[in-house]
């Protein structure tokens, strides 16, 4: 009996984060149906490739890391010659779902 309970729980759980997942504005990402293998790895290298800056030194993992979930944990980037703007970089992760 409390085998059956549980398992009945378990399933209400489902249906009921199911149904709330159906209530959000924004819904879980799905994956894309193909992937283009050649434009991916350009994208690697061009965001790992301090040549696009006028210094030589500075590429986007720079500011987004992604070894910092994409981003450069500062309150305010470093850019060209150390500058500093007035804000800091968001994540990059999943970026191409954002709605602001
Ligand atoms: C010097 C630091 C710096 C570098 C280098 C940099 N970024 Fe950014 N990035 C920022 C900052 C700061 C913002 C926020 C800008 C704003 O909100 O106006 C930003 C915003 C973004 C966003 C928007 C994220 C979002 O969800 O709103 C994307 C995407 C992005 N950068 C990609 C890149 C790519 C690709 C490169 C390399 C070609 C790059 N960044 C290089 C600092 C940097």
């Amino acid at each position: 009996m409390q085998k059956f309970l549980q398992t009945a729980c378990f399933f209400f759980l489902l249906c009921a984060l199911d149904h709330s997942f159906a209530q959000e504005p924004i819904s879980p990402i799905t994956l894309p149906e193909s992937l283009d293998t050649a434009k991916v790895e350009l994208g690697k290298k061009l965001f790992f490739d301090p040549r696009l800056s006028k210094s030589g030194w500075i590429s986007c993992n720079s500011c987004h890391n992604l070894m910092l979930s994409g981003t450069d944990n500062l309150v305010s980037s470093i850019g060209h010659k150390w500058a500093q703007g007035p804000i800091n970089a968001p994540t990059v992760f999943n970026a191409a779902y954002s709605i602001a």
